[in-house]
Parts: C-alpha cells; sequence; structure tokens
C-alpha cells in the first residue's frame, strides 16, 4: 500500500478532497526534510532547488531553527502583542543593525508586511504631503495575494480578478526612469518595487536604475519602498538586495528567509518614514516570541563570517552550470544574483520539465512557461549543484530532442 493510501483509509473523504483547490499540486505527501533534501511518504528522496518558494535559506530542519523553537517552546510561546517580549527586541534590534533603517513592525507573511508598508506610506502622506496617496508601482510586480497587494502587482491575469481594484497604484516598466518620473504626480506618495522580480521570472532592477529612483524619490519628496520579501536575508549574495546598488529605502518588507519556514515577517522604515501611531498597525500574531526566536536565530547566522561570501560564490558556481547547460542544449540567458537565478528557454515547455524533473527525483519551480527558477537552500553544497545539473542535463535532452 502506498503512503497515500493509508493516508485515505484514516480520512473521511478522498485525501485532497477537505482542501480547496488553489493551486496545481502533484499528488506527492512529503513527510520530512533535512538540508536540501525533501521525503515523501513512500520513502522516495528528492533534491530540493525550490526550498518552500525560496523560505528555507538554511535548508529543511536546520539546527538553529530546531534548537531556537524548541529552546523557546519550553520558555514562552505567545504573550500578547500589547506585551513586548524577549525575542521580539532582539529581532528588533538584529534588523536596524543589518539593515540601517530605524524602526521594526513585526508580521507574519510578505503579503501582510507589504500591506503594512502601503499604509504606512499613505499614512505618511496624509501627514506630510497633502494626502498624497498614490504608490507608483511595476509591471509584471508581485507584492502578494491581500486586495491591496494584488492591486500593488503588475500580474497580467489579475487585471481583472476580485474587482473593484484597489486604486493608486499606476504602473510602468521596471528599470525605465523616464516612466517613473512621468508618472509621478502632487498625489504621489512613494515608488514601491522588488529588486529582483522573482515571481515574473527573474527580472534584476539594475543598480543604476535603483540609483536613479533613490535620486528621483529624493527629488521629488517621496518614499522609496522596496520589497525585499524574496531578495533579502542573503539570498543575492549581500544581506539585502538593495546593497549591490549601494542605496538605503526609507521603507523595506521581508519575509521568506526571515522565518527559514516558519511564518515571518517585518516591516521596517528610517525614523521620519516611521510615523504609525496607537491603534495603526497589529495583529495577533505579530511579533510573538515563537516565531521571533527563529528569526534571531536566521539572522546570527545569516551574520556569520563568511556566510554572505559563501552564497555569492555558490551562486556564481550555479550560474555557471546553468550557462554550461544553455550552450548545450541552445537556450537563453542565465538571470539573476546569487542564489536566485532563472533559465531561459526560449519556448514553452518549463512545465513539461518541472514534471520530468519531479519524476527523476529534482524539485525547481517553472514562474513562466519558457523559464526555470533555481532558488535553492543558502547552505546548497557544490555536489548538490552537479547533481541538479546532471538530472536537469538529462531532462533538457528528452525535451528538447533536436540538441
Ligand atoms: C517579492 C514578494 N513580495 C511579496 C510576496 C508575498 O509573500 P507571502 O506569500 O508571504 O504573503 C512574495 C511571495 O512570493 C514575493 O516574492
Amino acid at each position: 500500500m502506498t503512503a497515500l493510501q493509508s493516508i485515505s483509509e484514516t480520512l473521511s473523504v478522498g485525501p485532497f478532497d477537505a482542501l480547496m483547490d488553489v493551486a496545481r499540486r502533484p499528488p506527492i505527501v512529503f513527510v520530512e526534510g533535512h538540508g536540501s533534501w525533501l521525503r515523501d511518504g513512500d520513502g522516495r528522496d528528492y533534491l530540493d532547488f525550490i526550498q518552500g518558494w525560496a523560505v528555507n535559506c538554511l535548508g529543511h530542519c536546520p539546527r538553529p531553527i530546531v534548537d531556537a523553537l524548541k529552546r523557546q517552546a519550553e520558555r514562552l510561546i505567545s504573550c500578547s502583542p500589547a506585551f513586548y517580549n524577549e525575542p521580539m527586541l532582539r529581532l528588533a534590534d538584529l534588523l536596524v543593525r543589518h539593515s540601517g533603517l530605524d524602526q521594526v513592525f513585526l508580521a507574519n507573511t510578505g503579503a501582510e508586511a507589504n500591506e503594512g508598508a502601503i499604509k504606512l506610506a499613505r499614512k505618511w502622506g496624509a501627514l506630510h504631503r497633502n494626502g498624497a496617496h498614490k504608490i507608483v508601482t511595476f509591471e509584471h510586480a508581485f507584492h502578494g495575494r491581500t486586495l491591496a497587494t494584488m492591486a500593488a502587482s503588475g500580474k497580467p491575469q489579475w487585471a481583472h480578478l476580485f474587482e473593484p481594484k484597489v486604486p493608486g497604484f499606476p504602473k510602468v516598466p521596471l528599470n525605465d526612469l523616464d516612466a517613473v518620473a512621468a508618472a509621478i504626480t502632487d498625489k504621489t506618495v512613494a515608488v514601491m518595487l522588488e529588486p529582483i522580480q522573482g515571481e515574473a521570472g527573474v527580472f534584476v532592477a539594475t543598480d543604476a536604475f535603483l540609483r536613479g529612483l533613490r535620486a528621483l524619490t529624493r527629488r521629488a519628496g517621496i518614499l522609496l519602498i522596496l520589497d525585499e520579501i524574496q531578495t533579502g536575508i542573503g539570498r543575492t549574495g549581500t544581506f539585502f538586495g538593495f546593497q549591490h546598488a549601494g542605496i538605503k529605502p526609507d521603507i523595506l518588507t521581508l519575509a521568506k528567509g526571515l522565518g527559514g519556514g516558519v511564518p515571518l515577517a517585518a516591516l521596517i522604515a528610517t525614523s521620519e518614514a516611521a510615523c504609525f501611531e496607537h491603534g495603526d498597525q497589529g495583529g495577533t500574531f505579530c511579533g510573538n516570541p515563537l516565531m521571533s526566536a527563529v528569526g534571531c536565530a536566521i539572522m546570527e547566522e545569516i551574520a556569520r563570517p563568511g556566510f554572505l561570501s559563501n552564497v555569492a560564490a555558490t551562486g556564481r558556481y550555479l550560474a555557471s552550470w546553468l550557462e554550461r547547460l544553455s550552450r548545450k542544449h541552445q537556450l537563453g540567458e542565465v538571470r539573476g544574483k546569487g542564489l536566485l537565478l532563472a533559465l531561459d528557454l526560449k519556448c514553452a515547455v518549463a512545465t513539461d520539465i518541472v514534471d520530468l524533473a519531479r519524476g527523476r527525483g529534482l524539485l525547481i519551480n517553472a514562474p513562466r512557461r519558457d523559464s526555470l527558477r533555481f532558488m535553492p537552500a543558502l547552505t546548497v553544497t557544490r555536489d548538490e549543484i552537479d547533481q541538479m545539473a546532471d538530472i536537469l542535463d538529462v531532462v533538457l535532452a528528452d525535451v528538447m530532442p533536436a540538441t
């Protein structure tokens, strides 16, 4: 009997029937994970280059997270966001120290942190810019799945979903500074973007564009909001993506890697932008000690000497493999930075490749029909990258028989 059949025997309906069907999922049930490897209920191992969508920055079930959870669960799990707790204070301190910004609001998900960033900018506009509330955002951006963050996102498939839309998010193309300048009016309060558009297919905002945006927003007297939910916490080989461009935003959002697998997010701002007053923002689980203790453990690991330079070097190693595969199978460019990379396939076969790779024990993601995305653990080894590339090579040869 397979693991799925034995689970089914204990359930009152079909194994998947009690869950809302919101995503195309393969009929596999995962039960265990260590480092770069996931195991399903039948004992089959998978090399994981998705890692919970760039979430498990230290891989599956890493020692620092397991220890932090165990230690904190024995002491204090929750005590209401209306009180201070120790891990909350330590995490906020680590975040301001490493980001160079001044104040933190701890949240649970990326969308919640971004929703908070939008509220903070609108509040700042009400206080300091005559009620300006519009936020210039970007075509193909992804900021989350709440109503406001969906409106801030630039996914074409969402253009008419869940109408009426939250207003106030004019869209411009990425890396087009003139278009941003033209979109700014006296109603504009901020520009908001991801340093790398991950969900869109790993499209990089150039360092020159980010520097130009920083100068432009300063001149216009508006805020620069960076959504580093995917790029933050070491993913691109620096602690934060904005450090490649040598700039600093007014508002920064983090999630994914910050929790390393547990729900944890942060909204961080300069003291000039941090204008929330009592009652403006909050949430039952915001800053809860259990998740905050994990955040502290992650921050301490990423800050260890040599950790980030190793991510950068491993990222170059992965990129060189992808470039080799691209040349061999006559594919397109390799995009991204650090360990957030995409391989352009030049044709719409990404879903086939993902399915065939999974059949051979490799998990990769297709953010577009013509691209594969690679977001392994930041601790992935060169040997694991070699194994991934060997499987991908075989699959590419199957899908692209002409090469
Ligand atoms: C750049 C970016 N912003 C926001 C989000 C939304 O985060 P969450 O799914 O935690 O709400 C994501 C998730 O993929 C993301 O990549």
